[in-house]
């Protein structure tokens, strides 16, 4: 699958067209950015891990029946993905208080939630990516109601999938970001599932195993990447070479 047109190019990915108007190629990149792009880097060997990782969720995800843009995995750091016309909102789901959920209701990190949080955000950099509620996303013609039933339900799945394969890996899955899109009139798991986007802590020492070691300058943010690979990739041989 050759690579067309680049439609998009973020922080952490480049979007490139493809020969098949349904089909987009993402290219996972060793780039990191962190408070709105305050803080940069190149985290040799990130992309590479982004990518299996995305890649091993999404199939898992895939095989008990949540919907997603994932086609297949085809180089250490690409992906074939179904196009999608994104849903400007971010979703994210809070099982364990973190980041800036602890700030701003002075929660300690690490105090269990008495319930899954879903919070949503409008995804616009200009604005910080400001925190909305369902009337905001009706208001500003986002996503309809049912729409937003289907994003909030698929929230919930993954995190019902994703959770309990994670402990059994000795790795709690605190908080992680969502993003949806429409492909076709139906509503498909866009966007990554990485360290990048998701908290990770190991389940015995608490030690951070996500993008909040570049966040905090704690070091080690691509060996930690590299542990949350080595404890998922099942099957996998130790080299993170393409699938094709
Ligand atoms: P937060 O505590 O900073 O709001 O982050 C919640 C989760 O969302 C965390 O797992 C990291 C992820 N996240 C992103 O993927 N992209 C972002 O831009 C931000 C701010 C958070
Ligand atoms: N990706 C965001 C940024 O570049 C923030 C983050 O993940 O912390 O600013």
């Amino acid at each position: 699958m050759n690579r067309g047109e680049i439609l998009y190019e973020g922080k952490a990915k480049k979007v490139f067209r493809t020969s098949d108007p349904d089909l987009y190629l993402i290219e996972y990149k060793d780039d990191a950015t962190a408070f709105d792009g305050l803080k940069k880097d190149r985290l040799e060997g990130k992309g590479v891990l982004n990518n299996a990782l995305s890649a091993i969720f999404f199939t898992l995800l895939e095989e008990k029946g949540v919907e997603t843009h994932f086609v297949r995995k085809l180089s250490e750091r690409e992906m074939l993905v179904k196009a999608l016309e994104i849903i400007p909102v971010e979703v994210i789901v809070r099982n364990i208080a973190a980041g800036s959920l602890s700030k701003r209701l002075g929660i300690p990190e690490g105090t269990v939630l008495g319930r899954t949080v879903l919070e949503f955000y409008l995804k616009d950099d200009a604005l910080h990516d400001p925190m909305i509620n369902h009337n905001h996303i009706y208001a500003l013609g986002l996503a309809s109601a049912e729409e937003v039933a289907q994003l909030e339900a698929a929230a919930l799945e993954v995190n019902a999938v994703l959770a309990p394969y994670l402990k059994e890996r000795g790795l709690i899955l605190v908080d992680f970001k969502l993003e949806f899109g429409r492909h076709k009139g139906k509503i498909l798991l866009g966007d990554e599932i990485s360290p990048d986007t998701c908290r990770f802590w190991d389940s015995s020492s608490g030690e951070k195993l996500d993008k909040d070691r570049f966040r905090r300058d704690l070091g080690g943010v691509v060996e930690a990447y590299r542990e949350v690979w080595r404890r998922v990739k099942g099957g996998e041989n130790g080299a993170l070479e393409s699938q094709d």
